[in-house]
């Protein structure tokens, strides 16, 4: 692989018109060399190539060690670019982009000439996404072409919400990094198959179940998800290890007092503990870190600081940490989706 200095290009997002902005015009004349360069999105920060570029594609697969079996999303700044990229675009599709688009919802719909087969891993789908985010958006009119992005992060590691996670991950083999700051929802976009003959969810995201099915009515979800069972999930990528701190950690399903004792025979073990937390119960425990992630009252803001608190164990040395379950309802499905990953299925009940 290349080695690149990897630049950081800051781009105020708020600013009123970011036309000819100097340096998302630099990176995306990298993206015309069919190089790719990370970005910010509202979900996650997305490494960005020419989605008609196998050149463009094997760049992104090779910086992540992403598994060459897993398909990418491709990113548009205009429905307009969906012609050649996707076959058809169902009834409930144009419901679901009407409603939701620009923001973090991925569609899954037939694959069109244009894509290359690389992008989507074999499959006859493809996957797409407008984002919602000034700094994405702009890059992908600036270069002109569709970018297919995965989440900017090394393989297994958490999705990085901040320029700075994908400099630990990237830095020296990508050309460089819109800084557009902290992104907004903190966890992916939600991903919904549109072929099957009910909409069927593949990954819990920033749209929840129930803004769905307001818009496009009743939905499934793919049953790799709800069960133990090894049925392979139809989103290939939901079944690698995933979002993981480099500490093992383990899922808590009971009160406070349960955690602490768990944290309590660790020290007697002489273990460096972790305890990840709503901000509600962060004063009640004793361990060496102790990490608030968000209220319990606003899911939104454990999803919005879940994997910038992940990484934050790295730093603390923690050999084995433990976390809080969140109720799963709302955004809350999405949250304890990406924690029963990080934690490799590890659950402790009380
Ligand atoms: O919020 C997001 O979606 C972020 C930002 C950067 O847009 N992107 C992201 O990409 O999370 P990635 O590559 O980390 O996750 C893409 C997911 C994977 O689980 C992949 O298997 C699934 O989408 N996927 C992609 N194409 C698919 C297809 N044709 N059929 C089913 N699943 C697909
Ligand atoms: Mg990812």
């Amino acid at each position: 692989m290349k080695e690149f200095t990897t630049n950081i290009w800051s781009v105020d997002k708020e600013s009123d018109s970011l036309s000819g902005h100097p340096q998302i015009i630099q990176a995306s004349l990298w993206i015309k060399k069919n190089e790719v360069i990370a970005f910010p999105t509202e979900t996650v920060y997305g490494l960005g190539g020419n989605a008609e570029s196998d050149e463009a594609i094997e760049k992104i697969f090779a910086a992540k060690g992403r598994p060459s079996d897993n398909p990418l999303i491709v990113h548009i700044s205009s429905v307009n670019q969906l012609e050649g990229l996707v076959a058809d675009i169902p009834k409930r599709a144009q419901l679901l982009m009407d409603a939701f688009w620009p923001g973090p919802l991925t569609l899954v719909l037939p694959k069109g000439e244009r894509v290359s087969r690389r992008v989507t891993a074999g499959l006859s789908t493809v996957a797409v996404r407008m984002p919602d985010h000034p700094v994405a958006l702009e890059l992908i009119k600036e270069s002109g072409l569709p970018l297919a992005a995965p989440s900017a992060n090394i393989s297994g590691r958490p999705s990085p919400t901040a320029a700075r996670h994908v400099f630990e991950d990237l830095k020296g083999r990508i050309p460089g990094i819109l800084d557009g700051g902290p992104t907004g929802v903190g966890v992916e976009s939600t991903v919904v198959d549109c072929t099957s003959e009910k909409l069927t969810i593949l990954r819990p995201g920033g749209v929840t179940k129930e803004e769905l099915e307001e818009v496009a009515g009743e939905s499934a979800v793919d049953p790799a998800l709800t069960t133990n069972e090894s049925a392979a999930p139809k989103s290939p990528g939901m079944k690698y290890t995933h979002y993981a701190p480099d500490a093992p950690l383990y899922l808590v399903d009971g009160s406070s007092a349960f955690l602490q004792q768990l944290v309590d025979k660790e020290k007697a073990r002489g273990r460096i503990t972790g305890v990840l937390t709503s901000d509600e119960n962060a004063d009640f425990y004793d361990a060496d870190t102790v990490i608030p992630c968000g209220s319990r009252k606003a899911l939104e803001s454990v999803a919005h600081h879940l994997y910038d608190a992940l990484r934050a164990f790295n730093e603390s040395e923690a050999d084995i940490i433990f976390s809080e379950v969140f109720p799963k309802k709302g955004v809350g499905t999405a949250i304890m989706n990406r924690l029963e990953k990080s934690a490799g299925g590890k659950i402790i009940k009380e």
